[in-house]
């Protein structure tokens, strides 16, 4: 209800804003075509490419089934649906007619050349932190690189007052904040250069971070774990539920090669991430990584080897063990054990190929999407570790199957209590197709 009265406060906000907007023409002037698309040379456009993959343009502005970079993949927001855009070097429907200042003035201002204000939901709240150089390799990269395509997104289906973007003057003055975080006092000299990477480019609190209710970021939250585009983004922050709390060395193993043996996988909207910074320098990958341990909070190495000994103990208690664990087939055991045993054990055991499953933070989050998505579409791994690919069971197991074998994992592989939605998501997430 607070949330109901809190929203509908910010609908008038916004359709002030929206109306105030409009009437004294708060419009940013068009920047006429031309290109600046001139002879980049071969470094350039390849540190282009890897600098593009890092920003993730691909994910948003490929469609499933689309060509590369031509747009048109929809974006569920809580105000309404928007159509990423063409960005190929099309000169009508992409971005073919753009000079450098155009898409640098969209990157760092989100305003389209025409002038019209871009939604946040192209994250450049984050990618104003780009510097010069690089912003120059990825346009490069775009105009000379990526082949053109005339597609045409479709138009966006956006709630009033949201459809009306003027209102996003208001929005960019209350949340763009195109500054870097400076490094504390007696930090790790990479910190500066990964927290470039991750506010900027890497664009990482884009997944990780709640949001308030204008859709912006919640600096007082950040990266305390969030939903984006149906997976949860765990936390990075104090509150990280990793079993086992990061250290650098596994964060750049989890990073750059996608798997470590202390937390598993980069499953989910976090593959594409990961297999992105497989191509990076690996300083900056070392240097992203310094950055996040220190949002998960600096442990002496004391605490540290007590943490990673208590998860070790629980993986001891709990891994499968065929010899103490396997019912034989007439025996009463729970229906999801049962399920657990005949499909899931013969990876998920003591000594299988698979990081053990009471070191997995999916299973140790506030809500089971993670675990129900894996479960039912199976895994497709980042480019680092394709050996560890895990089959789909959604057509293979029913709607109660699926929930009792993730109750079951809940409950034999974590400390925690029950979840209470599983029914819910697993009947939401067996619709996906
Ligand atoms: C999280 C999703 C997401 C990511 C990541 C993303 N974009 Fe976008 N981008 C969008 C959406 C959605 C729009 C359309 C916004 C609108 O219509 O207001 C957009 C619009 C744009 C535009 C404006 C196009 C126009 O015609 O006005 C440019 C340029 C652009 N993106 C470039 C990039 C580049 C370059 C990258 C990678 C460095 C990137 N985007 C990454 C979602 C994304
Ligand atoms: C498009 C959304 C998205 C972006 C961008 C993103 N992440 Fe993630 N991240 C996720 C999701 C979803 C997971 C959970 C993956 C899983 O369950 O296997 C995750 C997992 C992680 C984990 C593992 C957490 C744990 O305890 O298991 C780390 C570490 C991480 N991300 C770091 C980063 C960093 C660093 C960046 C920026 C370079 C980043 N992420 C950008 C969505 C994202
Ligand atoms: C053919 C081997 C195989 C089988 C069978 C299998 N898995 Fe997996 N599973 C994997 C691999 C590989 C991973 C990635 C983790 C790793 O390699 O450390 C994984 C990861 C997971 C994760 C973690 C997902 C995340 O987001 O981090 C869950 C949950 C999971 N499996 C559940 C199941 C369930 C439930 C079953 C049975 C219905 C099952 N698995 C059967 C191989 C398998």
């Amino acid at each position: 209800m607070r949330r109901a009265v809190a929203f509908l406060f910010i609908l008038v906000v916004v359709a002030l804003a929206g109306v105030a907007g409009a009437m004294f023409a708060i419009t940013k002037p068009e920047i006429a075509a031309s290109s600046d698309a001139a002879n980049f040379g071969r470094k350039t456009l390849a540190r282009g490419e890897t600098l593009a993959a890092l920003g993730g343009c691909g994910s948003c502005h490929t469609r499933d089934g689309g060509q590369p970079y031509a747009g048109g993949r929809a974006m569920e927001t809580p105000f309404g649906v928007i159509y990423s855009s063409n960005i190929t070097p099309h000169k009508e429907n992409g971005i073919g007619a753009w000079s450098l200042a155009a898409f640098t003035r969209a990157m760092r201002e989100g305003v389209s050349r025409s002038g019209a204000y871009l939604y946040p939901a192209f994250p450049y709240d984050h990618f104003s932190r780009v510097n010069d150089e690089d912003m120059e390799a990825i346009y490069a990269y775009f105009m000379q690189a990526v082949q053109p395509r005339p597609d045409k997104p479709p138009a966006n289906a956006m709630a009033f007052p949201f459809n009306i973007r003027q209102g996003l003057a208001v929005w960019n003055a209350l949340f763009l904040d195109p500054k870097t975080p400076t490094p504390p006092a007696g930090t790790d000299p990479d910190w500066a250069r990964g927290a470039y990477i991750a506010e900027g480019l890497g664009h990482c609190g884009a997944c990780h971070s709640p949001r308030n209710l204008l859709g912006a970021v919640d600096q007082s939250r950040a990266y305390a774990g969030a939903f984006v585009n149906g997976w949860y983004a765990p936390a990075l922050d104090k509150s990280a539920p990793a079993p086992i709390p990061w250290t650098q060395k596994a964060l750049v193993n989890y990073l750059m090669d996608g798997w470590d043996k202390h937390h598993g996988l980069a499953a989910g909207s976090m593959a594409p991430v990961s297999s992105a910074l497989r191509d990076q320098p690996e300083d900056d990958v070392f240097a992203l990584a310094a950055y996040i341990v220190s949002l998960t909070g600096q442990r002496s190495a004391q605490d540290q080897a007590a943490a990673e000994a208590k998860a070790l103990a629980l993986v001891d208690r709990t891994e499968w063990d065929a010899a103490r664990d396997n019912a034989p087939p007439d025996a009463k055991v729970d229906a999801g054990q049962r399920l657990f045993q005949n499909r899931c054990a013969e990876c998920h055991k003591k000594g299988g190929k698979p990081a053990p499953l009471a070191l997995n933070t999916a299973l140790n989050l506030p809500d089971p999407t993670n675990v129900v998505r894996a479960t039912l579409e199976g895994i497709k791994p980042p480019r680092g570790a394709l050996d560890r690919s895990m089959p789909a069971f959604g057509h293979q197991i029913s709607q109660a199957e699926t929930v009792a074998v993730v109750n079951f994992m809940r409950a034999r592989f974590t400390e925690r209590g029950p979840w209470s939605n599983v029914e819910d998501v697993v009947r939401r997430e067996r619709q996906r197709k």
